[in-house]
């Protein structure tokens, strides 16, 4: 018998050979208490959160609690069944007119978690004959979705405008296009030069679907995303979301003005084939959305957050993933695993959880510890990190 495992050997061997080095393991932190967005309980101490991609500080929001625990009530703990069955409620009716509003679209379809938003949408869009354009630094649930509908994938260089063009422009006349992209891509928290990428896109008869899951609440005037805040919304045919990060809860969607979206409900296999959020989950992403509507201060102080933590970073003498702060992700680029790895131990140590990102995850085989903004971090809470870093830093010999 081939031991079906025997595949993951190298993977197993790399961290068991990490492990006796004595590290903490990266990848199994159990968060004991949670007190707010911004803090929680780890090995027993105070930990300041700056690896959660809770953005918006939703999630011990008083209304949402409100809302879920009302829903709870209301209608049971689950639906046990599709949204196309028995798991429609009107919360789930109400979570897509939220997302409608907020975007100001026609439609709004909303699956279990961004995951399956993608893998559903981009599936059931593009089949075996049609071509999916992407950028090669596309999220996994993009890559699966690719992979899922059998479209035939043709990527381009990270954020390369005429790499794009020259792709589109080799594809057959007349064959269906789609181009993926991402708003903000979140292993080095830099942004997609949209405007032109749907500008060229549109111009060679390309549909445009765009992930916003590391923008929504935060960039752009309303918080809709990249696309807003570089004016080309309109233009795009789907924008990808999810409520995992800056709506506080888990879930997935998509929003369109397609005149023909609604036919997806009946032939999206990862929309039908599983059930449907719990309504309380939804009735909390319908109230999170709505506040995000009108969260303008928080958007200001996020980003005070952002552009503070990243001087403060560069000026300690750590390598960054962007010259400047483009979103609420910071990327610290790490010379190697073993020190990334240290690195993150020494700053749970001090007090500080990251996130610690590897190959194959991150572009270019790169250690990274991934930070992660909320607009709840207070000014001392920032001042603190940056004291951590610096301490965790000349500890390792990260930073001289
Ligand atoms: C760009 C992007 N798209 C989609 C997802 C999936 O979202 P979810 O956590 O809701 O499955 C993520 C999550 O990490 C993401 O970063």
């Amino acid at each position: 018998m081939t031991d079906l495992f025997s595949k993951f050997d190298p993977l197993i061997q790399q961290r068991e050979q990490l492990l006796s080095t004595g590290v903490t393991d990266p990848f199994n932190l159990v968060m004991e208490r949670v007190e707010s967005p911004t803090v929680a309980i780890c090995n027993g101490k105070r930990t300041i959160l700056l690896g959660t991609y809770n953005y918006m500080g939703m999630t011990f929001d008083p209304d949402v609690i409100a809302a879920g625990k009302k829903a709870l009530d209301e209608f049971g703990s689950g639906t046990t069944g599709s949204r196309v069955l028995n798991g429609t409620y009107g919360p789930h009716k109400a979570v897509e007119q939220a997302l409608k509003d907020f975007y100001a679209m026609d439609h709004a379809m909303v699956f279990s978690t961004g995951y399956q938003a993608n893998l559903g949408v981009i599936s059931t869009i593009a089949g075996k004959e049609d071509y999916i354009v992407l950028d090669i630094d596309s999220h996994a649930s993009i890559y699966d979705g690719c992979a899922m509908g059998n479209a035939q994938i043709v990527p381009f260089r990270h954020n390369d405008i005429e790499a794009l063009e020259k792709r589109l422009k080799r594809i057959p006349e007349g064959a269906g296009k789609l181009v993926v992209l991402e708003g903000v891509y979140s292993m080095m928290g830099d942004v997609a030069p949209l405007k032109e990428m749907v500008a060229v896109s549109k111009a060679n008869g390309a549909m445009v679907l765009v992930d916003e899951a590391h923008s929504m609440g935060f960039i752009g005037e309303h918080g809709r995303g990249v696309a807003e805040a570089q004016g080309v919304i309109d233009d795009v045919d789907f924008i990808i979301g999810t409520f995992s990060k800056s709506v506080g809860t888990v879930g997935g969607f998509c929003v369109s003005n397609h005149p023909k979206f609604e036919i997806l409900r009946l032939v999206c296999r990862p929309y039908v084939f599983t059930a449907s959020l719990p309504p309380s989950v939804v009735a909390t992403a319908a109230t999170s959305i709505r506040k995000l509507m009108d969260s303008k201060a928080k958007r200001e102080h996020l980003w005070e957050n952002s552009k503070r933590l990243h001087a403060g970073l560069r000026q300690l003498g750590f390598t960054l993933g962007t010259d400047e702060p483009q979103s609420a992700i910071i990327a610290v680029i790490m010379p190697d695993l073993e020190k990334g790895a240290a690195m993150w131990e020494a700053l749970l140590n001090e007090g500080l959880y990251v996130n610690l990102a590897r190959p194959p995850a991150t572009p270019a085989g790169m250690t990274l510890l991934r930070c992660s903004l909320c607009a709840l971090h207070t000014d001392e809470q920032v001042g603190e990190i940056l004291g951590m870093f610096a301490a965790a830093g000349r500890a390792t010999g990260c930073i001289s």
